[in-house]
């Protein structure tokens, strides 16, 4: 594959408000303890892959490091909640509290520099790009950019979702006399829910128990209006939050609330995925770990179910990317070391994003072993322009990303557009290091 441009800005480590802020707020809580490290042939693994999807391809990353390191009894840690919502906190819990798992899940970008890299949980792990070839194999912009801090690296990526995908029920469509061409205006989505809702079909599954989901389907339409460019434009500040763009896709955001579910409150993320294989909705947007759900269901692509990028934002591939870190003072150093080169192998990544419906990170693995929509994924991703999500923790701090969620929750109630704006605005004027050239 060849390396696309990634448009995004590399958190600024020195002086930077926001991490002084974050900083300050870890020192409130205790200084970690010197975990005990262990020679026991044993590695613990902190995700939140729960859902039959996430769970299959976590299982797949499990057999391989078996097979490359048997008699290392893996400790499966994982905390339910799509988007990681439950499982961060616990996270932060034990790191501050000295008892870090070995290795754990994490967002590049904010997530892994800012609030883990910063006060000093992870250990860097640039060796492994040398001694494995690394520096070769994962595309270059990412590493730099989104994983790297003076110089060193910091995790591995397992795999990268393509967050901004619309997906949908062929047959329901076909029934209702919708056809989806290979992209999608807002005007034809909006036409397709009317046609649904006329039929008295919810158009558009969300499952919001994790308000994260609704944050995904905004993050998607912010894009479908500002595009790549204005993306950029809004992550440096050089476009405000109150700008006419941004509030035209609160609009279409406030427009898609009249096509949704019921229900979405009550669903969590994977249970809108199965509301739309069962035919109660008949979209959903959502990242592609989506393609899990529908591949652990057995469900046939282009037959059962189809996909086409949110509307408006074909030609751009919002990152979501999945990497492990190596915890400072690990426990068991040397297996979670051994963790790390396997999930960055050949092996392990053409097995796990098969099932996980990301696309590996790797670019020289045998592309003939994925399926169609791997196969689309892979060409936008050479092709296309790069953005990094805001919603998974990688294009602006926790406390930002925590803005648009609570600007959400209150949008989807009030769908006051001020005020939704003017949150984020002051979001961001406190966490000033997301807005600078
Ligand atoms: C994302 C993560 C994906 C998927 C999704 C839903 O944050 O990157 O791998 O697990 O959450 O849980």
């Amino acid at each position: 594959m060849r390396q696309a441009t990634l448009l995004f800005r590399q958190p600024p480590m020195r002086n930077s408000p926001s991490l002084i802020a974050l900083a300050s707020l870890f020192a409130m809580v205790q200084p970690p303890l010197a975990a005990h490290a262990s020679s026991e042939p044993k590695v613990e693994v902190f995700s939140w892959w729960t859902s039959g999807g996430e769970a299959a391809a976590l299982d797949a990353l499990f057999n391989v490091y078996e097979k490359q390191y048997a008699g290392v009894e893996i400790v499966n840690a994982t905390v339910a909640g799509g988007g990681g919502s439950a499982a961060r906190p616990v996270l932060q819990t034990r790191l501050s509290g000295g008892n870090p798992p070995d290795s754990w899940q994490t967002h590049p970008g904010w997530e892994l520099l800012g609030q883990y890299v910063e006060p000093g949980y992870c250990e860097p792990i640039t060796d492994l790009y040398k001694s494995d070839g690394w520096d070769k194999s994962f595309p270059k912009e990412l590493v730099v950019n989104l994983m790297t801090k003076d110089r060193k690296i910091y995790a591995v990526l397992a795999g990268i979702h393509r967050g901004n995908v619309l997906w949908y029920n062929t047959k329901l469509l076909q029934k209702n006399g919708i056809k989806v061409d290979n992209k999608m205006s807002f005007e034809e989505f909006f036409a397709a829910c009317d046609k649904l809702k006329a039929a008295g079909i919810p158009a558009l599954g969300v499952g919001d128990s994790g308000i994260w989901a609704s944050a995904q389907l905004f993050e998607n339409t912010l894009l479908g209006v500002v595009g790549p460019k204005g993306w950029t434009d809004l992550f440096s500040g050089t476009m405000q939050w109150d700008d006419p763009k941004v509030k035209e896709a609160m609009k279409l955001f406030a427009k898609m609330q009249d096509y949704v579910n019921p229900d979405h409150s009550a669903l969590s993320w994977d249970q809108a995925i199965h509301a739309l294989m069962e035919g109660r909705v008949a979209f959903s947007s959502m990242g592609d770990w989506a393609d899990g759900e529908f591949l652990k269901a057995s469900m046939k692509e282009k037959d059962d179910f189809g996909w086409v990028s949110h509307p408006g934002t074909d030609g751009s591939f919002i990152i979501v990317a999945d990497g492990f870190a190596l915890a400072k003072g690990a426990p068991h150093k040397e297996a979670a070391l051994a963790w790390l080169k396997s999930i960055g192998s050949k092996e392990a990544q053409e097995a796990f994003n098969r099932l996980k419906g990301s696309i590996p990170a790797r670019t020289d693995v045998d592309r003939s072993k994925f399926d169609g929509y791997h196969q689309w994924s892979m060409d936008s991703f050479t092709k296309d322009k790069l953005v990094a999500s805001c919603v998974h923790g990688e294009a602006a701090p926790a406390a930002f990303e925590q803005a648009l969620n609570d600007g959400v929750t209150a949008f989807i109630v009030d769908k006051n557009v001020d005020n939704f704006a003017n949150a984020l605005v002051r979001a961001a004027r406190e966490f000033p290091s997301t807005k600078q050239p």
